[in-house]
C-alpha cells in the first residue's frame, strides 16, 4: 500500500472537519479535492477509501440535526469507489496491451536489423568496417563499391593499405596504431581502382565484435573542395606576385626616365667633345671613359624599361618559326657544342602581333639561361605550337585570357630550380649567379616584354630535372607585316628646317647643338603650346618635328596631331626615355609615328632624323 504523503492525513482530516463545522459546498468541494489529490498521485483509491470512513466515522455520531454531512460523505464514498473501478480498468487494459506488443517484439527486431543495415549498405557515402590489427576490410558498402571502382568481392582481399598511395602507408599503419576510440574529420589521401588520387576527409569509430577492435569509417571525398582551394590559393599567389612587379615595375620606370634625360646630356656631350678633341689631344682619353660608363647606364636603363614595361614598342605581325628560323645559327654559336639543340616548329603556326626585335631579345635571354643550367651539356629545345587555352587554364595561371594562343617553349634539361627561386626569377636583379656573372635582368626583361606583348610566362621546373619556360602570345588572323630593314643613311647631315620640342632644358640644349652642328635650321620650343605658336607664325616650310612623348598639358603625339592639319607635309619623329598609358596605350606606339628611344646620343639623333625626312623612318 503506498505512503500518503507527510501531513496528508492531518490536510484531509482538517478539511472534512471544516466541513463537518460549516457544511458548505465549498468546504465539500475542498474536501474532495484532497481525495482527488490523492487518487491522481497514485496513492490508490482504497487507501483514501479507508482513510475517509476513519475520518467520516467520526462524525457519523455527531448529535442530531448533523446528518447532511454523513449523506455527502457517503455520496464521496459512491464517487471514490467509482474511481477505483476506473483505475482497476485502466491496469486491466494496459496489461492486456502489453500482451499484445509482446507478440510483435520479434518482428520489430527483425526490422531494425534491416533498418540498420539499410543505413550501412544504402548510405551514399562510401563505408567500411575494417580489422584494427590486420587492416583487412571486414564489410564494406555500396557506395565504396561504386567511388572506389573495386567489387566487394575484391575489397574482401583488401587491407587499408592497398587504396592509399604508396608512400602514405607508413604514415597509415602509424595512426592506426595510435587511433583513438572516435577519429574525426581526417584529411588522407585513398587511391581508387583507377589509380586516381584521391582527397577524403575520414570519420572513424571503434567497437568490438567478440574479441576482435574493428572499426567503422565513413570516407568523404573532398578532392574538389582541396582542389578549388588549391587553385584559389594559387591566384592569390599569383595576384600578389603581380602586385609586386607592378611595384617594382613602377618604381625602376621611374628612375629610368628621369636618368634617360641626364643620360642624354652626358652621352651627347661626350660624343661632341669627342669628335673636337684631336687624336693627340690628352684629355681625350677621360672624355672616352665618361661616354663608355654613361653607354652602361644607358643599356642598364633600357633593361629597366624594358621590365617596367614602359618601353616603346614597335609591333608587327610575326611568324613565331620566321624568328627562329632567322636565329638559329646565332642560337647555335650561343649554346657551344656541348648542348644539343632541337627546333620543333609546328606547322601552320599562328600570327603574333609582338615587337620582333624584343622577341629575338627574349629568346636570346631564355637560351643564354638554358645554356647557364646546363654547365656539362644537355639538351635545349625550342618548341613552338597552337594552343587553345580554356577558362581553366587560364585562371590557373594568372594574367591569362582564354582563347587561341601561340606558345613558345624553351626547354632544358640543366640544373632546374627550386621553388623559393621560381617565386622569385622575374624579379629584376634577382640572381643566383656569381658576382660578375649575371645582373639578374635577363628574365625581368623576359617578363616585360612579353606581358607587353599581350602574353603571359609560364615556368615549370624541377631540381636537377630541368626547366621549361612556356611564353603565351594571343593569336591574331592577320598576315604577316614585312621587316622593312633600315637603310643606313648615307650621310647623318642636312639643312632642313627642324622644330625641336622637348620641356627639359638641358636635353634641348643639347639636341639642338646636335642638329645645328649637322647642319640643320632649329627652331625650338619648352612646350606643345608654344610649338604652336612658333608654326602659325613662320612664313617658310618646317621639315620635321622631333618632339618628346611625355611633356605636361599636350603629349608629344597630340602635338603632332594638331600641327598635321596646318603643317600635313611635315613629318614627325618622337623621342622617349619613358611611356605613360595615357599616352601610349601599353607603351605601344602608334605604327605611323617614327620613334626614337632615349637617351639621345648625336648618332642615333642625326641617323633617325635623317631616316625619317628621307621617308624610311616610320613603322
Ligand atoms: N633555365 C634555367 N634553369 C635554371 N635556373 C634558371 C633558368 N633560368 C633562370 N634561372 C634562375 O633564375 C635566375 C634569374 O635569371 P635571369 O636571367 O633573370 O638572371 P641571370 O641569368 O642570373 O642574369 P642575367 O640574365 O642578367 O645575366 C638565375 O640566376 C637562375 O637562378
Ligand atoms: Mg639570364
Amino acid at each position: 500500500m503506498s505512503q500518503l504523503p507527510l501531513g496528508f492525513r492531518e490536510r484531509y482530516g482538517a478539511a472534512l472537519d471544516a466541513y463537518v463545522a460549516d457544511p458548505s459546498d465549498d468546504a465539500l468541494a475542498q474536501a474532495h479535492e484532497m481525495g482527488r489529490l490523492a487518487v491522481t498521485a497514485g496513492i490508490g483509491v482504497a487507501e483514501v477509501a479507508r482513510l475517509h470512513f476513519e475520518l467520516v466515522g467520526r462524525h457519523v455520531t455527531a448529535p442530531e440535526g448533523t446528518s447532511r454531512p454523513t449523506q455527502r460523505a457517503a455520496a464521496f464514498l459512491a464517487e471514490a469507489a467509482s474511481a477505483f473501478d476506473d483505475e482497476l480498468g485502466e491496469l486491466r487494459r494496459s496489461n492486456e496491451a502489453m500482451k499484445q506488443s509482446s507478440l510483435h517484439l520479434d518482428e520489430l527486431v527483425t526490422q531494425g536489423t534491416e533498418r540498420y543495415r539499410a543505413m550501412f549498405d544504402d548510405n551514399p557515402m562510401p563505408m567500411w568496417i575494417y580489422d584494427r590489427e590486420t587492416l583487412a576490410f571486414v564489410v564494406v558498402n555500396e557506395a565504396a563499391v561504386r567511388h572506389y571502382g573495386y567489387a566487394r568481392e575484391e575489397f574482401a582481399t583488401m587491407t587499408l593499405a592497398d587504396i592509399r598511395p604508396s608512400e602514405d602507408v607508413p604514415a597509415l599503419r602509424d595512426n592506426v596504431a595510435r587511433a583513438s576510440h572516435f577519429d574525426e574529420g581526417r584529411m588522407w589521401r585513398h587511391r581508387k581502382k583507377d589509380g586516381t588520387i584521391i582527397n577524403v576527409e575520414v570519420r572513424a569509430h571503434e567497437f568490438q565484435v567478440g574479441k576482435r577492435s574493428v572499426r567503422l569509417v565513413l570516407s568523404n571525398d573532398v578532392s574538389e573542395r582541396v582542389r578549388s582551394e588549391e587553385a584559389l590559393r594559387k591566384t592569390e599567389e599569383q595576384l600578389r606576385h603581380a602586385q609586386k612587379m607592378e611595384a617594382v615595375g613602377r618604381l625602376a620606370g621611374g628612375v629610368a626616365h628621369d636618368f634617360n634625360n641626364l643620360l642624354s646630356v652626358i652621352l651627347s656631350c661626350a660624343e661632341l667633345m669627342l669628335d673636337d678633341l684631336k687624336p693627340v689631344e690628352p684629355m681625350r682619353q677621360e672624355v672616352e671613359h665618361i661616354r663608355k660608363a654613361a653607354g652602361r647606364a644607358a643599356d642598364l636603363t633600357r633593361q629597366l624599361l624594358t621590365f617596367s614595361r614602359h618601353q616603346v614598342l614597335e609591333p608587327k605581325i610575326i611568324d613565331l618559326n620566321e624568328v627562329l628560323a632567322n636565329m638559329d645559327k646565332m642560337l647555335q654559336r650561343i649554346i657551344g657544342v656541348d648542348v644539343q639543340l632541337e627546333l620543333v616548329c609546328a606547322a601552320a603556326l599562328g600570327r603574333v602581333r609582338a615587337d620582333p626585335g624584343s622577341i629575338e631579345q627574349v629568346i636570346m635571354n631564355l637560351v643564354v639561361n638554358a645554356r647557364d643550367a646546363m654547365p656539362v651539356g644537355g639538351k635545349l629545345m625550342l618548341e613552338t605550337a597552337n594552343v587553345m587555352v580554356d577558362e581553366e587554364r587560364a585562371r590557373e595561371h594568372f594574367g591569362t585570357n582564354p582563347g587561341p594562343h601561340v606558345m613558345l617553349a624553351v626547354s632544358d634539361t640543366g640544373i632546374g630550380m627550386d621553388r623559393v627561386t621560381q617565386a622569385r626569377i622575374f624579379e629584376p636583379f634577382f640572381t643566383t649567379k656569381e658576382r660578375g656573372k649575371g645582373t639578374g635582368l635577363g628574365l625581368s626583361i623576359v617578363f616585360g616584354i612579353v606581358q607587353q606583348s599581350g602574353g603571359s610566362v609560364w615556368v615549370y621546373s624541377e631540381p636537377g630535372k630541368g626547366t621549361s619556360f612556356k611564353l603565351y602570345f594571343p593569336r591574331v588572323d592577320e598576315a604577316v607585316d614585312e621587316v622593312r630593314s633600315t637603310v643606313r643613311p648615307a650621310t647623318l647631315r642636312g639643312t632642313e628646317t627642324v622644330l625641336l620640342v622637348e620641356d627639359d632644358e638641358q636635353v634641348r640644349a643639347v639636341a639642338r647643338g646636335i642638329l645645328r652642328r649637322h647642319g640643320y635650321h632649329v627652331l625650338e620650343a619648352s612646350n606643345g603650346g608654344e610649338a604652336m605658336l612658333l608654326c602659325e607664325g613662320h612664313a617658310r616650310p618646317i621639315h620635321l618635328l622631333v618632339s618628346d612623348v611625355v611633356m605636361p598639358h599636350m603629349s608629344g603625339p597630340e602635338l603632332a596631331r594638331r600641327l598635321a592639319q596646318i603643317r600635313p607635309e611635315m613629318k614627325v619623329l618622337c623621342m622617349s626615355g619613358y611611356t605613360d598609358d595615357s599616352i601610349v596605350r601599353h607603351g605601344v606606339m602608334d605604327s605611323d609615328i617614327a620613334y626614337l628611344q632615349k637617351p639621345l646620343t648625336p648618332e642615333t639623333l642625326t641617323r633617325k632624323v635623317r631616316e625619317v625626312l628621307d621617308g624610311r623612318g616610320a613603322g
